[in-house]
């Protein structure tokens, strides 16, 4: 008799996201008339540059000649994207990251979600709360948690990010291996300092710990003094990876890259306390598993690196930060607190309401799309997050309709 992984039982029934897409399907069914505003799912909606787009292009065209074609690429993605990648996001930052130490992937989800499986299955684990659901699932699913009760995992150590500590959690009160950081973070959009960023370094040095760090919105960032990657920080090679994404960057989310960022020099230990560097097992992992993003899709990325390209991904990102802007004051001026918004594409807002009762009001009174706060773990309940992903005009006539259903 075929048995199943009973850890997946302990799941809630549906991933967040379905679960919203489901609950807004059912509302539009309901409401043919409404023209739904979604700043729920931080999907991008602008076209993906035009320097992007001819490089795809030209790729596409070598791919339909013999003489030109290409079949498998490299596992860890070819040379011409790596390079252009360590270049521009590490060395132009002073921040020592070569070619060889990035690994070319079709999203970051796909990374945060699978990286976990080369540790051991008795890996202490901390993850903040709120927190991107991938990072807590995909250890569930591992069997590193007990079940689910009062809102939270058994045998996971939550880093709470709240108001009381400005959504910057505090370092473990008790010893822990695996550590899950997201700067700028989603959900709460708030952002790190290098001081802050420091104490996580020196704190995963001394416990031999590793830091898992998400820098999929670092391209957010308009402050100079915040780092946009952790190997900025002193030390960081030997205790960090770090996962980056051109999906909120360059408007990937449907064309699909990401990249992880794994040091030579870090190493994990086995049962004995012997050092292994990790970059061996990730690469046996993904050349297992994995077999590489397009070539035209490289290409594609490629050209997001070139100073065209660089300037392009730029006006994006200013364009979701102006939407940004524009979400974070009008809830403000509604009487509401908010987090993130600038550096980051997300807006924390507390609601001082049970979160999808808030959700579901802005659904059926304005007809917008949020994500309730509760989603992300127990922290989140009594906020919601507004995401900038959208038109300008979208994003305006959805804080218009907001503030007629909150002032009505
Ligand atoms: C989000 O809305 O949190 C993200 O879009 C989810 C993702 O990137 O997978």
């Amino acid at each position: 008799m075929i048995t199943i992984n009973t850890h997946y039982l302990k799941l809630r029934a549906s991933y967040l996201f379905s679960d919203i897409a489901k609950r807004v399907a059912a509302f539009q069914d309901a409401h043919p008339e409404t023209k739904v505003i979604k700043l729920g799912i931080g999907d991008v909606t602008r076209a993906l540059p035009p320097s992007v787009v001819s490089a795809f292009h030209a790729a596409v065209d070598e791919m339909s000649a013999d003489a030109t074609f290409r079949g498998y690429g490299p596992e860890q993605g070819y040379p011409f994207l790596r390079e252009a990648i360590a270049a521009v996001d590490f060395q132009s930052r002073g921040a020592d990251v070569s070619p060889e130490e990035i690994f070319v992937s079709d999203g970051a989800k796909c990374d945060t979600g699978n990286i976990q499986e080369i540790f051991s299955t008795h890996t202490r684990i901390a993850i903040p709360d709120p927190v991107y659901p991938v990072y807590l699932d995909t250890n569930v699913m591992a069997g590193r948690t007990g079940g689910f009760a009062n809102g939270r995992f058994e045998g996971i150590c939550y880093l709470e990010s709240t108001p009381a500590n400005g959504f910057i959690p505090d370092l473990p009160d008790t010893p822990v291996d695996l550590i899950y950081l997201c700067f700028p973070n989603n959900p709460t959009g708030a952002t790190i300092d290098r001081g802050q960023l420091a104490r996580w370094v020196d704190y995963a040095r001394d416990q031999k710990a590793i830091i898992l760090f998400d820098a999929a919105y670092e391209a957010f960032i308009r402050d100079d003094s915040l780092p946009h990657s952790i190997y900025e920080i002193p030390g960081a090679r030997e205790v960090a990876i770090e996962f980056r994404s051109l999906s909120k960057t360059a408007g990937f989310t449907g064309t699909r890259c990401a990249y992880t960022v794994v040091p030579k020099s870090l190493m994990a230990y086995d049962g004995d306390g012997s050092a292994h560097p990790v970059w061996n097992l990730w690469s046996r992992r993904q050349s297992t598993k994995f077999n590489g993003v397009s070539y035209p899709v490289q290409r594609a990325a490629a050209a997001a690196f070139t100073p065209e390209g660089q300037k392009e991904v730029r006006t994006l990102a200013d364009g979701y930060l102006n939407n940004a802007a524009i979400i974070r004051r009008e809830m403000t001026d509604l009487g509401y607190t908010c987090v993130g918004g600038e550096n980051s594409p997300y807006i924390w807002i507390d609601g001082k309401k049970d979160s999808w009762a808030f959700f579901d009001e802005l659904l059926s009174n304005a007809g917008v799309v949020c994500t309730p706060g509760a989603g992300f773990g127990a922290c989140g309940e009594g906020f919601i997050r507004i995401s900038a992903f959208n038109s300008l005009e979208n994003v305006t006539s959805a804080m218009q309709r907001i503030r007629e259903a909150l002032t009505a």
